[in-house]
C-alpha cells in the first residue's frame, strides 16, 4: 500500500490543485492532503475552513483524506508513514523553489521522495496568491477555482 501526502496552503484551493489531487489519487493507494497551518500569515480561509472545503471537494474520491499540519513536513511524513510527497510544477520559477523544498525535505527525511507532477497547461497560470489579488480588486476568478470555493469567497470580506 503506497501512501502519498499532498501538502500545501490551499488558500484558496484552485482548479489546478483539484487536477493534481485527482491525478495523484489515481497513482497511489492513499492520498492524504495536508493543509499547512500558516503561522505568521493572515490566511483568507482558516485552516478549519480549508480542511472542510477540501473534504467536501474530495468526497467522491474514496482513497483521499484531509488533515492539517504544522511544523516540518518531514516530521509529518514520518508521523503518517507516507511514501511520497506530491507537488505540482507550473514553470521554471516553481522548479527552483520546489527543487530546494524537495532537497531540504529529503535531507531531513529520506522515507518520502518528492514526486513532481507537471501542471495541466490549462491551469498553469493559476495561483492562490493571484486569485486573492484579483478577487480583492473585483476581477473574475470563477474559472480558476472550484464552484464551491467561488461561492464561499463571496461570503468573505476582502
Ligand atoms: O501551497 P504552498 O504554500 O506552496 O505549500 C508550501 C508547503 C506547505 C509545502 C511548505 O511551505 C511546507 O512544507 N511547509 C512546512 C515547513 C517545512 O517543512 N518546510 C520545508 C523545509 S525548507
Amino acid at each position: 500500500m503506497k501512501k502519498a501526502v499532498f501538502p500545501g496552503s490551499f488558500d484558496p484551493v484552485t482548479r489546478g490543485h483539484m487536477d493534481l489531487i485527482a491525478r495523484s489519487a489515481n497513482m497511489f493507494d492513499e492520498l492524504l492532503i495536508a493543509v499547512l497551518v500558516n503561522i505568521g500569515k493572515m490566511p483568507l480561509f482558516s485552516v478549519e475552513e480549508r480542511v472542510e472545503m477540501l473534504t467536501v471537494l474530495t468526497k467522491q474520491l474514496p482513497n483521499v483524506t484531509v488533515k492539517s499540519f504544522d511544523g516540518l513536513l518531514a516530521d509529518f511524513v514520518e508521523q503518517e508513514q507516507a511514501d511520497a510527497i506530491i507537488r505540482g510544477l507550473r514553470n521554471t520559477t516553481d522548479f527552483e523553489y520546489e527543487m530546494a523544498l524537495a532537497q531540504n525535505n529529503y535531507k531531513l527525511n529520506t522515507r518520502a521522495d518528492t514526486v513532481f507532477l507537471a501542471t495541466a497547461p490549462e491551469y498553469s497560470y493559476i495561483s492562490s496568491s493571484g486569485i486573492k489579488e484579483i478577487y480583492r480588486f473585483g476581477g473574475s476568478i470563477e474559472e480558476m477555482v472550484p464552484e464551491l470555493i467561488f461561492h464561499r469567497l463571496q461570503s468573505k470580506n476582502v
